[in-house]
């Protein structure tokens, strides 16, 4: 266990706060979370991941966790539902009927990884979700989407620890609330911390294509031989074209989440705009999904500066600590300008979907 009091935290959130905690600790077991837990840390509590999604305002009186329980099992059967013991990678055999192999990650695996150990072993499911920072206890609690695949979809059940008793509490992801970058866990904040997660994989071809551009990046290929591992480099591809390098600009992703509006809401934007082209997805429920990133385009701060956060030229969805000196200030003050000016063109509240601490 790692224990570091008065721990700076700029390496800890990928948009490169320079916030400190009170404590940081970091575990590495069942058994060590479930001993911090019968402690007196410092108050409040707060558990992170990659600290891919978060804007730390200040500095945080309290304790960070942050989870180190590691291990990627590959499983086609049932698995043992102790969160405890994590094993190492073993392929197990007969494989079920149904094709489906179940793969067991530690809450502190970095998704990325899992997603590549996935597709390197033909295993379809987690392609689309390439390159989303982030580790893999974090997923299961945001619901990580991209390209038409959200990690609900794959996610077999989510093993807890409830923080109040002590008890491990597993939830099949059917019992999740999962929802647009949502789930139970965001609402229920704090009381369970996730320590491991199944997924469930497919060995028989299938791959989710329908999203916007993938199809276009996979141009000139044969879709009926490809890989998970084929789609996973369009993905990629995609990716960095339009998201800033986390090594090199600090981000949290998307800023805002995209609004949902109904029709008559939607009609009445198409009438108010010049050339009458509003980018939008019809919802099955008849309301209309709008891009932020266009409403945040349409108002002009493609590029805009503040102190030093930038809004990203290449996808104005995102905020980025251009100087790599940004404060807290500088962003939630070009979000509250963002804010003020989509609401006062458009009358859409924009709703960060990071998560400010
Ligand atoms: N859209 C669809 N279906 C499509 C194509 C696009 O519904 O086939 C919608 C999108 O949901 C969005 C709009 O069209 O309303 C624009 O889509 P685009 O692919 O440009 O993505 P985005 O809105 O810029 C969202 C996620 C990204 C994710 C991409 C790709 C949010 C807030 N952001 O961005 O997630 O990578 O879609 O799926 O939903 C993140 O959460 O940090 C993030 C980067």
């Amino acid at each position: 266990m790692i224990r570091i009091p008065s721990f700076d935290l700029s390496s800890r959130n990928t948009f490169g706060m320079k916030v400190r905690c009170a404590l940081f600790v970091e575990y590495s077991s069942v058994s060590e979370l479930l001993e911090l837990l019968s402690e007196d840390l410092p108050q409040p509590v707060l558990h992170i991941g990659g600290g891919s999604n978060l804007l730390f305002r200040s500095d945080f009186p309290g304790t960070v966790l942050h989870s180190a329980i590691v291990g990627i099992s590959f499983a086609p059967s049932v698995i043992s539902s102790s969160p405890s013991v994590i094993s190492s990678e073993v392929e197990k055999s007969p494989a079920p009927a149904d094709d489906s192999v179940i793969v067991e990650a530690g809450a502190g695996v970095v998704f990325d990884d899992l997603v590549a150990e996935a597709c390197a072993r033909g295993l379809w499911g987690l392609e689309n979700l390439s390159l989303i920072p982030g580790e893999v206890g974090a997923s299961a609690v945001q619901n990580i989407g991209a390209y038409g695949v959200e990690a609900g979809d794959v996610i077999d059940k989510v093993f807890c620890i409830d923080a109040a008793t002590g008890e491990e509490v597993v939830f099949a992801a059917s019992e999740c609330a999962y929802g647009y970058r949502d789930s139970r866990f965001k609402h229920e904040k704090g009381r369970y911390i996730v320590v491991k997660v199944t997924f469930r994989l497919r060995r028989s071809y299938s791959p989710t294509l329908g999203y916007g551009n993938i199809k276009a990046a996979l141009e000139g290929r044969d879709l009926t031989s490809l890989t998970p591992s084929d789609v996973r480099d369009a993905i990629i591809r995609i990716r960095r074209e339009k998201l800033p390098d986390p090594a090199e600009t600090g981000s949290a992703g998307s800023f805002f989440k995209n609004p949902v509006i109904p029709r008559e809401h939607y009609d009445r934007i198409v009438a108010s705009t010049p050339d009458g082209k509003v980018p939008h997805y019809d919802l099955p429920d008849g309301m209309v999904k709008v891009p932020a990133a266009w409403l945040i385009d349409t108002c002009g701060f493609r590029g805009a500066v503040k102190g030093g956060a930038k809004v990203y030229d290449k996808q104005p969805l995102v905020i980025v600590n251009a100087t790599g000196s940004a404060s807290p200030s500088d962003i939630i003050s070009l979000e509250n300008d963002i804010i003020s000016a989509v609401r006062s063109r458009f009358a859409i509240d924009l709703h960060p979907e990071v998560e400010h601490i």
